[in-house]
């Protein structure tokens, strides 16, 4: 279980975020998913300014212990990534040596059951990475059945996204669903009972569906990703971990299509581009994945400014 004041996420990939970004002796790296500050926490150990973002105030709170250590080389930031232009302006920052992002949620979040993520703990079914916006709830008891669907079939790739939607709908017009073991109860209605030990509950993927609509997720990283491009120095990274194929999709396309010099209509380069790929992808090893289950699916993708 987490507790408010020490963090119990492990970083995923953070070797391999390392390794893309070098030396850090005096760089300024934005970590834009503070988390448990287990990136941060690298970088300023590797001799770097750190700016930190995270939308949920209890992560940051928590980073003030980090800020005491390395005095005057971390400043927090509360908002989300997607305001990238504005928070670096409020922190006097005119560009970055890298910017990094480790999506998704921590272990912090996700093993505190008052914040409502897990199918593992009984809370509230709230789901929000910060304080505003509707809760995981307040969507179970108000979209329209084919709204719950469309969540569970883009978010979650869910086979039973259109019967489950069915049965949140019903379900709500006798008590609408309000914590995750109601939540958990209504899934196990749609699926019956696992077999084999070793499967993945469903509700994995439904409750990530569902957190995935109630932060608005994807909206975020598509606004981050033109004003990230923007404020990298020359030789700076912008590097970052998905744990999701949608996410993983998007952030793959937009960094190619990026890396396109661009050509007149008969093949002449017109443009180079100023940015390359160093790597295709990195991918957690086989150890770390059995050191650290969370790391299974993730993937950093790096994008380098080459010029201006
Ligand atoms: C996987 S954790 C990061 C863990 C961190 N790299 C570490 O090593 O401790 C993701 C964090 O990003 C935050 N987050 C997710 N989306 C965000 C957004 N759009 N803006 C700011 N923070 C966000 C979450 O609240 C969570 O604390």
């Amino acid at each position: 279980m987490a507790d408010a004041g020490k963090t119990v996420h492990i970083p995923v990939l953070l070797a391999g975020v390392l390794a893309q970004l070098g030396d850090l002796k005096n760089k300024k790296i934005v970590d834009g998913t503070f988390g448990g500050g287990g990136y941060s926490t690298a970088f300023l150990e590797a001799g770097a300014h750190v700016l930190a973002i995270d939308r949920d105030t209890v992560a940051l709170e928590r980073g003030k212990k980090i800020q005491e250590k390395y005095q005057g080389k971390l400043s927090l930031s509360h908002g989300s990534f997607a305001d990238l232009n504005e928070i670096l302006k409020k922190n006097g920052w005119d560009g970055a040596d890298a910017i990094v992002l480790d999506l998704g949620i921590s272990s912090d979040q996700l093993d505190t059951a008052e914040r409502g993520f897990g199918y593992q703990n009984d809370g509230p079914l709230d789901m929000r990475m910060g304080n505003t916006g509707s809760t995981a709830a307040n969507i179970l008891a108000t979209a329209s059945e084919h709204e719950l669907a469309s969540i569970f079939k883009n978010y979650g790739d869910e086979p039973k996204a259109k019967p489950l939607a069915k049965k949140i709908v019903q379900q709500r017009k006798e008590q609408p669903v309000t914590t995750t073991r109601e939540f958990l109860e209504l899934i196990e209605q749609v699926y019956p009972p696992r077999q084999g030990l070793n499967r993945r509950h469903p509700a994995q993927r439904i409750f990530q569906a569902l957190r995935i609509a109630v932060n608005d997720e994807l909206k975020a990283v598509e606004e981050v990703v033109p004003q990230a491009i923007e404020n990298l120095n020359v030789g700076g990274k912008f590097c970052v971990v998905t744990f999701h194929s949608l996410e993983d999709r998007f952030i793959k396309n937009a960094m190619r299509d990026i890396c396109q010099s661009e050509l007149d209509n008969v093949g002449r380069l017109v443009k180079q581009a100023n940015f390359r790929q160093p790597v295709k992808k990195v991918v957690p090893t086989q150890e770390e994945v059995e050191n650290n289950p969370r790391a299974r699916s993730a993937t950093l993708r790096v994008l380098e400014r080459v010029s201006s």
